[in-house]
């Protein structure tokens, strides 16, 4: 048995979980799936990032303090890894107690034991408003090679020169639009560039299997280009840990960040009783053996491959035993950005009512080893699932289930022709190959190409002839056909697993996990009705989520530019103006109520049943029971939110609003549309 830790990469407490981000938790979810069906044991950590001076800002522009923010980001962020079926054993944060005392742990061996920190002064732009040191980010101003204006403080989008902040003309703090002032200050470094160092992670990178041959190729061009030491500090204020013996100092975001992985681990722990020693200390022998495997983005491999390895020996802990690294996702061939509407975030997905277990089935069918970019092409994506998931998977079942429903009282009788069951069970290799080295794609192929072949089998037996002319064979035909069903659940179950568990309740049987190729569905053996199993996709939902892309991010609100509206009263002037486009964001259609009742306990509360045409029907609690009698709202057609999130309220879910005015007496009137108007219009 193979003991993993396996983690993803930590999501930034700043922003909501988007498609992009979903690639690597998909991925890592699925193949953590598939190593626990084999019998391994595996934990799988994650946790928010949750330090750095962007946390610290937003937090104080929404008039909140940071660990207000995190807090909330860390249950909007398993609320969404929830919906897609991501299975951490435990999602912390790196703002935990157990990721401080490893990481303060780690420094001072670094520092008193290796002898690897050393100590700066170092001269960087300082915002005298803000009272904060500027990180390049935060300063703009003009290019000193193209004169071009209002350009980052570290390279140049126009001619793509590189430089420092202070060599910009004009420089200005992108925070308060002030001239920064030069200022000294003590950092601590990691020495990186300490030959024990390089020679450590010479060696280390080229391990075999450590890391991907293109992962290898680029850190191979950073040797090359040589290392310079890590500035693992930052002055106050810092949203961060305080570095040991060092008042006024704070850890760098990206020096506790992976730590996390290890303080959320040590959580887990604690909670389950296991052995994190074996887990972070130095590996003695192949027998005691535990793997340490992170799965992360290509654009964060410089900390993964290098800092963190490196940090991690010299400090006496254990090294990551593999790194697997993946492309990025673009959508419709074009990177995710907010102007371009592609910017699609995880709960976008979920309101436009697409089913998550779609998005698994299609990164599933993309994904593989390698760095490449891959591209989320929605008319792709309605092809795979109507095409292979129902029109080959699902179908299997939905063709042969009905006949030993009806005809044999839901029994199954012995196989006969076992060829086609031989030929699925000897894939079983190969496709657990791919599985293990995340050549999902391959795996799908393999997997595709069984579920073509047990449909020829379907379409050369005709079970509905055979209904007709010979009952025990279409017990036969059915019965092989739902045991090759069964084999193909199996290999698919790390992918789907809510539609599978549903399979298994439907052919009655246990959880399945990867021994389970061995048994089969015995002579006897009862199933259960066949009840329907997936949707399919269906163009409006893709549509919809097309037409109500993210809130564009919000503008940095010291920006430059924004500079003048800064004296308070502007500022909550504008507060009170929303944007065209978040006013569109708003869905309204027509709605008819068909019936209202009363609440049970409440005072001012109906329930509305709405019909919105196309025999799409919601119920909504509206406080509306003082203004209308029961019996006069029915038939009646009034306006209703139809994105509003379902609200679980003290008297039950509402699944949107509908529009009234009230005033101070207590008057409450519906807004009902002029005659005409059909439920399921949109109002604009
Ligand atoms: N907080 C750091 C990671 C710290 S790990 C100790 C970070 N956060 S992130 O929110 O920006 O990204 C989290 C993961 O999602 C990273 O592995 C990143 O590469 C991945 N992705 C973010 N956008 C992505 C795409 N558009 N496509 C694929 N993966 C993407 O980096
Ligand atoms: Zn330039």
């Amino acid at each position: 048995m193979r003991r993993i830790l396996v983690t993803s990469a930590l999501p930034y407490a700043n922003g909501s979980i988007h498609l992009g981000h979903l690639v690597e938790y998909l991925q890592t979810d699925i193949w953590v799936r598939f190593q626990k069906m084999l019998g391994h044991e595996v934990h799988y950590i994650c946790a928010d990032d949750t330090h750095g001076t962007p946390i610290m800002l937003r937090a104080e522009k929404e008039g909140i303090t940071p660990d207000e923010l995190i807090s909330r980001v860390s249950i909007e962020h398993k609320n969404d890894f929830n919906k897609f079926f991501i299975n951490f054993d435990y999602y912390g944060s790196t703002n935990d107690q157990a990721t401080k005392e490893i990481a303060s742990d780690i420094y001072i061996r670094l520092k008193n034991n290796a002898k690897l920190i050393s100590q700066k002064t170092i001269e960087q732009f300082y915002d005298p408003e803000k009272m904060l040191f500027l990180s390049d980010r935060y300063v703009r101003g003009t290019c000193p090679k193209c004169q071009s204006e209002d350009q980052y403080g570290d390279s140049c989008e126009v001619c793509g020169a590189t430089y420092r902040p202070t060599e910009l003309i004009n420089p200005i703090s992108a925070l308060s639009g002030v001239t920064p002032i030069r200022k000294e200050s003590d950092h601590y470094f990691f020495q990186l560039s300490d030959p024990r160092c390089l020679n450590f992670l010479e060696k280390w990178v080229l391990q075999p299997n450590r890391l991907q041959p293109e992962a290898k190729n680029k850190i191979k061009e950073w040797f090359v280009a040589g290392f310079s030491d890590w500035d693992i500090s930052r002055d106050s204020p810092y949203f961060g840990f305080e570095i040991p013996d060092s008042p006024g100092k704070y850890f760098y975001v990206w020096l506790d960040a992976p730590i996390g992985y290890f303080g959320s681990f040590k959580n887990l722990c604690e909670k389950k009783s296991l052995d994190f020693e074996s887990y972070v200390s130095p590996q003695k022998s192949e027998k005691e053996k535990t793997e340490l495997i992170h799965f992360i983005g290509k654009d964060i491999l410089y900390f993964h491959a290098l800092f963190f390895p490196a940090i991690l020996h010299f400090a006496g802990y254990r090294t990551p035993t593999q790194i697997y690294a993946h492309g990025f996702l673009t959508i419709n061939g074009q990177k995710m950005s907010k102007s371009r509407g592609t910017f699609i975030t995880a709960n976008d997905y979920i309101r436009s009512e697409l089913n998550p277990e779609w998005l698994r089935y299609y990164y599933f069918s993309k994904l593989n080893s390698s760095l490449q970019d891959i591209d989320l092409n929605f008319d792709e994506l309605l092809l795979k699932v109507n095409g292979d998931l129902i029109g080959k998977f699902i179908n299997i079942a939905s063709r042969t289930s009905k006949f030993i429903n009806s005809q044999f009282n839901n029994t199954l009788c012995s196989i006969v022709n076992g060829k086609l069951l031989v030929e699925i069970r000897n894939k079983e290799a190969v496709i657990s190959q791919h599985y293990d080295n995340r050549e999902f794609s391959k795996a799908l192929r393999e997997i595709m190409r069984l579920a073509d072949n047990v449909n020829q089998f379907i379409d050369t037996e005709k079970p509905w002839k055979l209904k007709e002319t010979n009952s025990k064979r279409l017990q036969i035909v059915c019965s092989t056909a739902l045991e090759a069903f069964r084999l193909l659940t199996l290999y698919l179950k790390p992918v789907l697993p809510v539609t599978c568990c549903k399979i298994e309740q439907f052919l009655n049987i246990k959880s399945l996990t990867w021994d389970d190729i061995n048994n089969r569905l015995e002579d006897g053996h009862k199933i259960e009705n066949y009840t329907h199993l997936m949707h399919r996709a269906d163009k409006k939902c893709i549509d919809k989520l097309e037409s109500t892309p993210s809130s564009p991010k919000p503008k940095k609100d010291l920006s430059i530019n924004n500079k003048k509206m800064e004296t308070k009263n502007s500022t909550d002037i504008y507060q009170q103006n929303i944007s065209i486009a978040d006013f569109n964001r708003v869905k309204l259609k027509i709605a008819r109520i068909t019936k209202a009742e009363e609440v049970g306990g409440a005072d001012k509360l109906l329930r509305l049943h709405l019909d919105l045409g196309e025999n799409i029907t919601r119920k909504v609690l509206a406080g509306i029971k003082l203004g209308y009698k029961t019996t006069d709202l029915e038939g009646k057609l009034t306006v209703m939110v139809t994105n509003l999130e379902p609200r679980k309220m003290k008297f039950g879910i509402s699944e949107g609003m509908v529009l009234a005015a009230s005033d101070d007496s207590g008057g409450i009137f519906l807004l009902s549309p002029d005659s005409g108007a059909e439920p399921g219009m949109e109002v604009k």
